[in-house]
């Protein structure tokens, strides 16, 4: 009997020992030292030992079982420890390892060229209005002299929404909503998205337009060029040659169209300006008298120029795009080149 304690007392302390885990532990715990271990069922059996002997097989019992409890004690502490160890290295945050860097996004092509074009004009003093993109047949058409049914309407191809409501076709508009409100001298700029029945490589549904307008007492046609030169060497260079060739616009009597020296073979004539030279940029005029009239101002008393262009060409134009859908897709490995 002594021997059988002896022997259960030694297994078990190897046991407990050699475990790895505080799981494994546990089950060597059960084994050795809970309430179905051989060393239990070995008290229960004490009394058909021989009187004299129990004392002595009893306390070798319990010293044994106080052995184990110890021995299963201490290993708990070192495994937990060495677990909790583990953990912490495996959590371990290397604070020396390089950061991620945060990539800094700008401004869109379309916006940077429009924010350009606004600078220029609100540096020489003109002032920022905005319309409506929704508009009635009256402020897109009629108030700008072009009556129904009339052939210059055949000059846009719009996108009606009702018979008298309308996605503004251009940014004009905004001169009438501008003059029936305010009296002059006016120096305004209105940019905008507009909108067309247009879809191929240089014309897209959705644009961007900015109009510009001044009036006063004695405006003459030379300060509409004065202006406009100075914009267009100001936004494609100050050594190019400008023009201005006689044109027809409803709302302006005389009219003209500006072109800038070819951006790419600098008038010589070459694709993109279709062997011309010149590059055509926007369309403008001194203001018809019968736009005067729409909006209650005496055309004997004032007179004005108006201009207006389209933002998503200049921006082609000086970047060398030759796709404007490219303007609209927002692939950024498009968009990251400006
Ligand atoms: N609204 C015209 C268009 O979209 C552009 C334009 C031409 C505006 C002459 C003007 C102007 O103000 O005077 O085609």
């Amino acid at each position: 009997m002594q021997d059988k304690i002896k022997q259960l007392k030694e297994e078990a302390l190897k046991a407990i020992g050699e475990t790895q885990t505080v799981a494994a532990l546990e089950e060597a715990r059960v084994k050795y030292s809970g309430k179905k271990s051989e060393l239990q069922e070995f008290l229960k059996s004490l009394g058909q030992a021989a009187p004299e002997d129990r004392p002595k097989l009893g306390a070798m019992v319990n010293e044994a079982k106080s052995a184990i409890e110890l021995a299963l004690g201490g290993r708990k502490a070192v495994l937990q420890n060495s677990e909790q160890t583990k953990k912490i290295a495996a959590e371990k945050v290397d604070i020396t390892m390089p950061g991620k860097g945060i990539r800094r996004g700008h401004l869109h092509p379309l916006t940077q060229v429009m924010e350009e074009a606004k600078g220029i004009f609100i540096r020489m003093g003109f002032e920022i209005a905005e319309g409506p993109e929704v508009e009635t047949d009256y402020y897109n058409f009629d108030g700008l002299n072009i009556p129904p049914h009339h052939p210059s309407r055949d000059m846009w191809s719009t996108l009606f929404i009702k018979d008298d409501v309308l996605l503004r076709t251009h940014t004009s508009p905004v001169q009438i909503r501008v003059m029936e409100k305010r009296k002059p001298p006016l120096a305004i700029i209105a940019p905008g998205r507009v909108y067309r029945r247009d879809s191929d490589a240089t014309h897209s549904p959705i644009f961007h337009q900015l109009e510009g307008f001044l009036v006063n007492k004695n405006v003459t046609f030379g300060d509409l060029k004065g202006t406009l030169t100075e914009f267009l060497r100001q936004i494609f260079g100050k050594e190019k040659n400008v023009r201005f060739r006689p044109s027809f616009f409803p709302f302006t009597e005389p009219s003209a169209e500006v072109d800038v020296e070819c951006v790419l073979c600098k008038g010589k004539g070459c694709r993109l300006c279709k062997e011309t030279g010149w590059l055509e940029i926007l369309g403008s005029g001194m203001i018809d008298p019968n736009v005067f009239k729409a909006v209650g101002f005496d055309p004997e008393k004032y007179s004005g120029f108006a201009f207006g262009m389209g933002i998503d060409r200049i921006a082609m134009l000086k970047y060398g795009i030759d796709n404007i859908r490219l303007l609209y897709e927002n692939d950024v490995r498009f968009l990251e080149q400006f």
